[in-house]
């Protein structure tokens, strides 16, 4: 495995390459990106993995400084999974002079995610243009755990023709169900145990739905309460179109219920999909 850090030398190392898969990453890596790294593999000859913390989607007030900065570690797990580049440009790298041109996301960037991190998706799909157009991959792997950036971005490429075709992952999670993320390493003892009740509220909401229950409004402030009384300051549950991220409607068959709360300073996300295959014989 080679580890790359400026532009020419990989845009060299990658010209012959006629199958490229990418997974684009901001490091801390642990077992869900692996994953991502792992289905990379079986798709393409070539694997370039990305580790780049990329300041354009931290709000001044976001933990960009504390972000996990693992190199060493990450590089060797790339290496067992036989990524075959790993691109970690330096942040002159890839930000030589200020970013002045931004990419404007769909306006499905302003709900949910966008409306607690205002920004946040223009600096990714800034970001992940730029490394688009440094990697030039035919394949890009991203996580369902990241729910709402993976529909930007399938909509980014559609929206400007770009020539890859995006891989989603599902979602890595521990024993008692928590998603793994780079940020659990910064939950106490006992912030760890209370986290895995993200997941459990947001599959209680989808039984619920699964059992007909069509009333989302109540079903989102009900779960909310729930976590709530248990310590968390909630961001929102929403019962979404699981392809557009519109709100769910009762007709809709397919739908994500989308969640994200504070445990302290540590916020974490998770969502579940849901099919109600009992609507077409409504
Ligand atoms: P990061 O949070 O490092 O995530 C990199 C990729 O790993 C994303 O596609 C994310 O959805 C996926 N991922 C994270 N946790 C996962 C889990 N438990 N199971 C499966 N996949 C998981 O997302 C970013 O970085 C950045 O926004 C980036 C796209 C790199 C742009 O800076």
């Amino acid at each position: 495995m080679e580890v790359v850090t400026d532009i020419s030398s990989l845009r060299a190392r990658l010209k012959h390459e006629s199958s490229v898969a990418f997974v684009p990453t901001m490091g801390g890596l642990h077992e869900g990106h692996l994953s991502l790294v792992r289905i990379a593999r079986e798709r393409a000859g070539c694997v370039v993995a990305s580790i780049f913390v990329n300041r354009l989607q931290f709000a001044p007030t976001e933990d960009f400084e504390q972000y996990p900065r693992t190199l060493a570690d990450d590089c060797r797990l790339l290496a067992q999974q036989d990524a075959t580049v790993v691109f970690t440009p330096a942040e002159r790298t890839l930000y030589p002079v200020r970013q002045e041109f931004m990419v404007e996301p769909a306006p499905a960037a302003n709900t949910l995610e966008g409306k607690f991190r205002p920004g946040f998706f223009q600096g990714v799909a800034t970001v992940v243009l730029k490394l688009f157009n440094i990697v030039q991959p035919q394949i890009v792997v991203f996580g369902k755990k990241d729910y709402q950036q993976l529909h930007l971005m399938r909509e980014l490429v559609k929206q400007f023709n770009y020539p890859v075709e995006i891989v989603a992952g599902e979602t890595v999670r521990a024993a008692d169900n928590l998603a793994l993320s780079s940020r659990n390493r910064y939950l106490s003892t006992e912030a760890r145990v209370e986290a895995a009740r993200l997941y459990q509220v947001l599959t209680q909401v989808k039984r619920q739905i699964e059992d007909g229950n069509t009333c989302f409004h109540d079903l989102e402030q009900n779960a909310a309460r729930i976590l709530s009384q248990h310590g968390w300051k909630t961001d929102y549950v929403a019962v979404r179109h699981a392809h557009t991220l519109a709100p769910a409607k009762t007709e809709d068959e397919d739908m994500v219920v989308l969640g994200a709360a504070r445990l302290g300073t540590i916020r974490l996300i998770d969502n579940v999909e849901l099919r109600r295959e009992s609507c077409a014989k409504e």
